[in-house]
């Protein structure tokens, strides 16, 4: 995975561009980084333009002003990047969990640089009262103590099998990443997310097609709330990937890839 720096007015990306055809833009979870999609940038950069950057803020991109993180904020700066990117195409917003609240953000927006989504593990709603109130307190407490104690409460949530050999090895990798995320950023995100609207009303409205991605035993986003929001868009397929809990991507790449690979096929022979 080669990553380059794309400078735009408002953000410093760290970013994924490999490929050549139809542009997909990966947007991953909190608080994560492009990493967690490593074997979407494998299989689909063989076929597409892959476009997979660290949300400003995570991994290794940063937002340049000192502007409060919201996931409106978030998206409107993935637009510049594409932009910068000179894509000039509508492409397919793929985003998992907190990288699908800023796709919601991002069709809201910046619906003409879509040709469908993709959400992935992720749900349409706001918190309720008393999510946002512990997302306050979660925020409070990562800027005293670091963002070790959130990796070790979050990891088991993030996977169906984490006493697995194979899931014990990414499940290694995304703690290191999150233990890299710098404190301030995982305590803005919280709010940002305990801030965001509710999408929902949205969902009827969006005219693209939409493929939603469940985990058969993801704790995080079950798969029968994804199922409620598939039923409100018009033009929306649900697919539920067996034995993965939140990080579907990482944990049954294949059965993802063939999802997303079904998908992509679809909307371009409907074009
Ligand atoms: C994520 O994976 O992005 C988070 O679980 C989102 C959330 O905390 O709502």
């Amino acid at each position: 995975m080669n990553c380059k720096t794309i400078e735009t007015a408002n953000a410093s990306f760290n970013v994924v561009d490999q490929g050549e055809g139809s542009p997909i833009l990966f947007v991953h979870g909190f608080p994560l980084d492009h990493s967690m999609w490593r074997f979407q940038i494998e299989t689909f950069s063989k076929t597409n333009r892959v476009i997979c950057p660290d949300l400003p803020g995570f991994g290794k991109s940063h937002l340049k002003s000192d502007s409060e993180m919201s996931l409106e904020l978030l998206g409107n700066s993935l637009a510049e990047l594409l932009t910068e990117l000179q894509i000039n195409e509508p492409l397919v917003f793929c985003g998992l969990s907190m990288g699908g609240y800023v796709g919601w953000q991002f069709w809201k927006n910046h619906s003409r640089l879509l040709c469908g989504m993709v959400a992935c593990n992720t749900r349409a709603a706001n918190d309720t009262e008393q999510v946002a109130r512990g997302r306050q307190i979660g925020a409070e407490s990562v800027r005293k103590t670091g963002a070790a104690p959130i990796a070790d409460a979050l990891i088991p949530k993030l996977f169906y099998q984490p006493e697995s050999d194979k899931i014990k090895l990414v499940a290694a990798e995304v703690r290191q990443v999150i233990c890299k995320t710098d404190r301030e950023s995982i305590a803005s995100g919280q709010i940002a997310m305990s801030q965001r609207e509710d999408s929902t009303p949205w969902l009827d409205r969006i005219e693209l097609p939409v493929l939603f991605i469940a985990g058969q035993h993801d704790p995080i986003t079950p798969s029968s709330e994804m199922r409620e929001n598939a039923r409100l868009v018009p033009k929306s397929c649900i697919r539920e990937i067996t034995n993965a809990g939140h990080m579907t991507p990482l944990e049954q790449p294949d059965e993802f890839n063939d999802a997303l690979r079904e998908y992509l096929d679809q909307i371009s022979t409907n074009r």
